[in-house]
């Protein structure tokens, strides 16, 4: 397998070569990327000569409507998809919202939703709501001290009663990657449904969501190099089964059911430059003509043991202190570099000297309050969180632990 040149990679995000943000090292990387330079090329395309409504007959309107649909063929190739099961809506709270008016007009039997409080609340709050319209919500709660969720409790709570599961690929807090195929299996080995909140993961990878196996999958354009919208996998047995939400007239149009707030079309047609940010890394990586699948993959593979080798370091450092506590496990294993340090009331008052050292870090609760709750983290105080992907290069590793070695 190649290493991941960071060079190329770099070269790739007009970020790094603003005086704003080239001197600076990023470490909010999980509250949103950077953009990447093939994503802006075509949004300023889109917004400059293809400004229109598209799918007409005339050039600059079929032109953008061509744009719009290779955005969504190209994206669904790489996560192994088919074309019509991928929905680009606002964000990824919006979508969930939008999916939990339409499990609760579900005509089912099943009247259980288990939700966990190691999510987001984008992928709990919506979800815990319908609570109010008959639904029963059952919690998968985290470890208190760990902060992980362990597979077993989740067989306790699922019988024939559970319409739907609801669950993180990974924590936006402690970083940790839960099973999802396994995960998958047990869900569907009651019947019941499972919905992935990928946010947290996707930037450090495209998975194959075929094999993990949800009925949903959603992740942010915009922590994933891309623009503000939420893209969203539906599987087609979901979908048919589900209540349209959108416009009674578009009922039969797999995909305009599930984004009733009409689709953003530059945005949409510049998605298609993530994929080709990830086709140039490979090209660039690789002399074959690979499928889809697999240069989604290798560019995975490549993303994954770069960060890997980035986060060890910060893991060793951090777990050495005793004047602070990591949340989460303190092993690069199964954990994707989102690391989360409660240092008190001190959080805020840290990031602010980092920033004086050109890191570019937060402090807060990062909407994922109930898991702080329960690990005992002070909600006014919340966690300094520092994260970063794979264009992340070793010397702002080594530029954060100076710098948290002076300020912490
Ligand atoms: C893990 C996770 N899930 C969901 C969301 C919500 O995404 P959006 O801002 O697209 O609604 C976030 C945003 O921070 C997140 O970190």
């Amino acid at each position: 397998m190649n290493d991941l040149d960071i060079g190329f990679v770099r070269s790739q995000f007009p970020a790094f070569t603003v005086p704003e943000l080239n001197q600076k090292s990023f470490f909010e990387n999980a509250g949103g990327s950077f953009a990447a330079g093939s994503v802006i090329s075509r949004l300023n395309r889109f917004y400059i000569s293809r400004k229109v409504q598209p799918y007409a007959g005339y050039e600059a309107s079929s032109l953008g409507g061509k744009e719009m649909d290779e955005a969504r063929n190209e994206l669904s190739a790489l996560l192994n998809v088919a074309p019509n099961t991928l929905h680009f809506g606002p964000s990824t709270s919006q979508n969930t919202y939008v999916m939990s008016q339409a499990f609760k007009e579900c005509n089912t039997k099943r009247k259980v939703i288990i939700v966990t409080n190691q999510d987001h609340e984008a992928n709990s709050g919506s979800w815990r709501k319908l609570e109010k319209t008959g639904f029963n919500i059952r919690e998968w709660r985290v470890n208190e001290s760990t902060g992980s969720l362990d597979i077993n409790n989740l067989r306790e709570l699922l019988d024939e009663e559970v319409l739907l599961v609801a669950f993180p690929h990974c924590s936006n807090i402690v970083g940790e990657i839960n099973p999802v195929k396994t995960i998958c299996k047990m869900i569907k080995s009651v019947g019941a449904y499972a919905c992935v909140d990928g946010v947290s993961y996707a930037p450090h990878g495209f998975s194959d969501i075929t094999d993990l196996g949800p009925d949903i999958y959603m992740f942010s354009a915009y922590k994933t190099y891309g623009t503000h919208l939420g893209l969203m996998y539906i599987s087609d047995e979901l979908n048919k089964l589900l209540e349209n939400q959108g416009h009674y007239f578009n009922k039969e149009s797999s995909v305009k059911r599930f984004t009733p707030a009409g689709p953003d079309h530059a945005q949409i047609a510049s998605s298609a430059g993530i994929a080709d940010y990830i086709k140039s890394v490979h090209a660039y990586h690789f002399d074959d003509d690979a499928d889809p699948k697999l240069i989604a993959n290798r560019v995975h593979q490549m993303q994954r043991r770069h960060e890997t080798k980035l986060l060890d370091p910060l893991l060793k450092y951090l777990s050495k202190r005793d004047d602070l506590r990591v949340l989460g496990s303190t092993s690069t294993k199964a954990r994707v570099p989102t690391v989360a340090i409660d240092v008190k009331e001190r959080g805020k008052q840290i990031a602010i000297k980092l920033a004086d050292d050109g890191i570019m870090a937060d402090c807060g609760d990062f909407y994922a309050v109930r898991l702080l709750e329960a690990l005992g983290v002070n909600l006014n105080d919340g966690v300094l969180r520092l994260s970063f992907v794979h264009y992340t290069s070793e010397q702002d590793v080594e530029r954060l632990i100076n710098s948290l070695d002076k300020n912490l």
